[in-house]
């Protein structure tokens, strides 16, 4: 099976990114960031204390976590939407930098990707998830591109934010992911950086098809 991963910041456009390359290459699309949201949408709705860890951990691996196409289902119930909600993110780091769910979910995510080629996205894919990728993206933009993006996603989905107010956020996040102790988001030695500002989403995607398939022509995949 192939694997292409696509690691980042928040706002690097990769979710958007990945979903195109998928169908593009025509492989599967993983978007690792959506478990961790997902368990933190379940752990909100069950009144779980998100200062007692191994709570937390019981809930990630009673919860039924599915993900279908490009839809996240919790105990059956789509919540692809309210997962997207910013109220989710300042939870994120109570399940993301917890080691034993970060386990639980990479395991997850090797045994969804087991049998069929992939495009997985999110902070640890090409370090920790599956460190023998064939191809390994890193995508990047500056912080300010990536808020000014992100204000644009939310205004489009009804929620007005400002840019500074969305920078803050972002500058947060991007502490938690490059300092967490197990899956801190950082380039993997053997991945491609890409930076985006400046270009079009569709240059972007033109620029990873190339990428994987220059790979795959030297690599045989
Ligand atoms: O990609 P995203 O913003 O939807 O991800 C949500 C959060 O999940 C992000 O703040 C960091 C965390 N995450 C992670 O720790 N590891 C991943 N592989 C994907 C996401």
């Amino acid at each position: 099976m192939v694997i292409v991963t696509i690691d980042g910041p928040a706002g690097a456009g990769k979710s958007t990114v990945a979903k195109l390359l998928a169908r593009e290459l025509n492989f599967q699309y993983l978007d690792t960031g959506a478990m961790y949201r997902a368990l933190v949408f379940s752990a909100i709705q069950r009144k779980i204390d998100f200062s007692d860890p191994e709570s937390l951990v019981k809930n990630s691996h009673s919860v039924n976590l599915r993900l279908e196409s490009e839809k996240v289902i919790i105990d059956g119930v789509d919540v692809s939407t309210e997962i997207r909600l910013p109220e989710i993110a300042k939870y994120i780091r109570f399940v993301a930098d917890n080691e034993l769910i970060r386990e639980h979910l990479v395991n997850m995510q090797r045994q969804i990707a087991a049998h069929d080629n992939f495009v997985c996205e999110g902070r640890d894919q090409g370090t920790v998830a599956f460190p023998d990728s064939q191809c390994k993206i890193f995508l990047t933009a500056s912080s300010t591109e990536r808020a000014i993006r992100r204000q644009r996603d939310l205004a489009n989905k009804g929620i007005v934010m400002e840019v500074d107010e969305i920078k803050k956020d972002q500058d947060e996040r991007d502490q938690q992911d490059y300092n967490r102790k197990v899956g801190k988001l950082i380039k993997a030695d053997d991945a491609i950086e890409v930076i985006t500002d400046g270009l079009s989403l569709q240059e972007v995607v033109e620029t990873l098809t190339r990428l994987v398939n220059q790979k795959s022509s030297a690599n045989n995949f």
